[in-house]
């Protein structure tokens, strides 16, 4: 029996070979978290439209079997610790598992559950899909024309955690190193924070960005950076960018500022365009220019920005999905954090983690059934069945909560 049990358990897990394919069994085993604030709400929204759309596309022939793992409040709550090593294992046993979103303490505490979890399972990129779906209340204009995906790197610059609190001991030792041995001044009593950025980390990001834009048939890159004040970190970011985008796609690029009359301004078929914006800037661009931007890559602290401003362009934190992928495994999650004002009111917008949940499918290769969810929450908007941060700002619509929106775009899918 218990043979037994071990062989089933085993076919029931995705795996990865060694060429990086993945393997989907028709019964993954797929690790999940329901997060803290809203994640219970939005995650039992998710998980039943997530079931919904498996049966309804493969007709019983494909299921998820749902494994909790635990992290956050609820972890430290029954096993007195934030993030469990079990957990660890379970999301490198798995390939792929979803979250929902875990408290940050400021100042105190853990420093951060969600930043941990990343660096130790080393998930460095954090892809942030943007999208309009149609009807959905947008301060822009043309808010159809805002479709980018941001590949914001996971594991260093402010995820680095290097900093120390002023007039400690570890700060004045800085201060004291950094006045003896390189000659730099910084008034005594300062915090201090170091961003460390490396070669290796900058350029396996701009290479998945890259590589994901030619997959997806994307016309541009764009390496968003702040190098014109910090030259050796940010900048070194933008130069890695372009030299990884030479050496490994050569015959697939070409670099914005190559294309002078030669080719007329334009970028020849089927190349896909790599650029650089400073950060500042950016912010400007995709407000005014949005349909010239489709990838961007960006270190951790400017993707954090960007991503949030890009998501209220297209109708806010409730409509911004996401994952974290290494080379090993992925972590689903939305953009947002646990919006601790709707938490345990039921009124909180699952969309963001219906569509991490999609792109987990796709991940996973069940296209069917995330297509399925895709068009069935397009309908639901359409129809004006939406939650609170939506209703409030549309002229015409039908207010839910959240799990009476997963009902309806359940309920939407055979249509
Ligand atoms: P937040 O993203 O939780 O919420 C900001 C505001 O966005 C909310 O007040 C709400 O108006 C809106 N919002 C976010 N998600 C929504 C949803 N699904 N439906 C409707 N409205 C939504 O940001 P905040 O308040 O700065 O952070 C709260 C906590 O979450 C903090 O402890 C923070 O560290 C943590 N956090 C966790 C993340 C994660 O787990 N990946 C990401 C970001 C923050």
């Amino acid at each position: 029996m218990e043979n037994k049990e071990k062989s089933q358990a085993k076919t029931d897990r995705i795996t990865l070979t060694a060429d990086g394919t993945l393997r989907v069994p028709d019964n993954p085993v797929v690790p999940f978290i329901e997060g803290d604030g809203i994640g219970p709400d939005i995650w039992a929204a998710a998980k039943s439209v997530l079931d919904a759309a498996v049966g309804f596309a493969y007709k019983g022939r494909r299921k998820i079997i749902w494994s909790e793992i635990l992290a956050g409040e609820k972890a430290y709550r029954e096993t007195n610790e934030w993030l469990p090593e079990e957990t660890l294992q379970a999301i490198k046993d798995h390939v792929a598992a979803i979250k929902g979103p875990l408290t940050t303490q400021v100042g105190e505490g853990i420093r951060s559950v969600n930043v941990a979890l990343r660096q130790r399972l080393d998930l460095y990129a954090c892809v942030r899909p943007i999208r309009y779906i149609s009807g959905v209340p947008s301060p822009m204009r043309h808010p159809e024309r805002v479709k980018m995906v941001v590949f914001r790197e996971n594991t260093e610059d402010v995820y680095s955690g290097i900093e120390w609190e002023a007039q400690t001991r570890e700060a004045e030792a800085v201060i004291a190193f950094l006045k003896d041995s390189i000659g730099v001044d910084v008034a005594k009593d300062s915090a201090i924070g170091i961003k460390p950025m490396s070669q290796r980390a900058s350029r396996r990001l701009v290479a998945r960005a890259i590589q994901y834009a030619l997959d997806h048939d994307l016309p541009s890159v764009t390496l968003v950076h702040k190098g014109n004040i910090m030259k050796y970190t940010e900048g070194a970011f933008m130069k890695w960018g372009y030299e990884v985008a030479r050496e490994m796609f050569g015959d697939h690029i070409v670099v914005e500022s190559d294309l002078g009359p030669a080719h007329d301004g334009k970028a020849p078929p089927g190349k896909v365009v790599i650029k650089d914006r400073i950060a500042d800037m950016m912010f400007q661009q995709v407000l005014l220019r949005p349909e010239s931007y489709h990838v961007i890559a960006t270190p951790n602290l400017n993707g954090d920005y960007l991503s949030d401003a890009l998501a209220a362009q297209v109708g806010g934190l409730g409509m911004a999905p996401g994952a974290n992928i290494g080379e090993d495994c992925a972590v689903f999650e939305a953009t947002h954090g646990t919006a601790p004002k709707y938490a345990g009111t039921d009124r909180a917008n699952p969309i963001s983690l219906i569509l991490s949940g999609v792109m987990m499918l796709e991940y996973l290769g069940w296209v069917e059934a995330a297509s399925a969810i895709e068009k069935a929450v397009q309908k639901s908007i359409s129809e004006g069945l939406v939650t609170h941060d939506l209703a409030c700002r549309m002229p015409v619509a039908r207010e839910l909560r959240c799990s009476e929106f997963a009902q309806t775009v359940i309920e939407r899918l055979s249509t």
